[in-house]
C-alpha cells in the first residue's frame, strides 16, 4: 500500500517528526511504500473559495503554490496519515490549509484509508480528533486508527510500539 504521511508540524525535528519516523519505519517493515511531505514547513495558502478549481480549473486550484506537489501525491496514494502537534487544542495552520484545500478535488481517487497521529503538553485531544473525524467522512475514508501522545508519552517506547501497530495494521 502507498501510504502518504502530512507530516503538519513547522519543526522537523520535533515530537510529531519522530511520531512519523517511527510510523514510518514500522509502515516499511511490513512492506509498505511510504512518503511523507512535510506541509508544516511547505508554502500552502488556505483556500480562497474563489470555486476556480468547481469551474475553469476542472480540479485544479487558482493558487500556485506546494499543494500542486502534495496533491500530485494525494492522487496517487491508497492511505493517507494526518500527523500534527496540538495547537490551542487544534491541527495547526499549516496542517489544516493542506487539507482544507482538497476542496479542489472533492476526494482522493483511490485512497481508502486514514489516521491521525498527534503529539500534545496534555492529554486533551478531543477538538482536532473531532475534525479529522468530520474530514475523512467527508473524503470517504476509512480509520485505520489514532495515536496520540501527551507530555511525557512523547518519544516513549509504550508509543514507538502503539505507532508500530498502527503501521502493522495497515
Ligand atoms: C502555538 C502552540 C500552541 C500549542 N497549543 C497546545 C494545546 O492547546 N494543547 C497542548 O496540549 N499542547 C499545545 N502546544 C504544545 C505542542 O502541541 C507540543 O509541544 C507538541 O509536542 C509539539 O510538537 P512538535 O515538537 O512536533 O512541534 C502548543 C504549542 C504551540 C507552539
Amino acid at each position: 500500500m502507498k501510504i502518504l504521511v502530512f507530516h503538519g508540524s513547522p519543526r522537523a525535528k520535533g515530537n510529531t517528526a519522530w511520531m512519523v519516523d517511527e510510523f514510518r519505519k514500522a509502515a516499511e517493515a511490513a512492506g509498505h511504500g511510504v512518503e511523507v511531505l512535510p506541509v508544516g514547513r511547505m508554502k500552502i495558502a488556505g483556500c480562497l473559495a474563489c470555486e476556480y478549481c468547481h469551474g475553469k480549473g476542472a480540479g485544479a486550484c487558482v493558487q500556485k503554490d506546494d499543494m500542486e506537489k502534495v496533491m500530485a501525491s494525494v492522487r496517487e496514494c491508497d492511505a493517507i496519515v494526518f500527523a500534527t502537534p496540538v495547537y490551542y487544542a487544534g491541527m495547526t495552520a499549516q496542517i489544516s490549509a493542506a487539507i482544507q484545500r482538497f476542496y479542489a478535488i472533492g476526494k482522493p481517487p483511490k485512497a481508502t484509508k486514514a489516521a491521525l497521529l498527534m503529539s500534545g503538553a496534555a492529554p486533551d485531544f478531543d477538538p482536532a480528533t473531532a475534525t479529522y473525524r468530520q474530514f475523512i467522512g467527508v473524503m470517504g475514508l476509512a480509520d485505520a486508527g489514532v495515536v496520540t501522545a501527551a507530555g511525557d508519552e512523547n518519544r516513549s517506547p509504550a508509543k514507538a510500539e502503539a505507532l508500530a501497530a498502527l503501521a502493522k495494521g495497515f
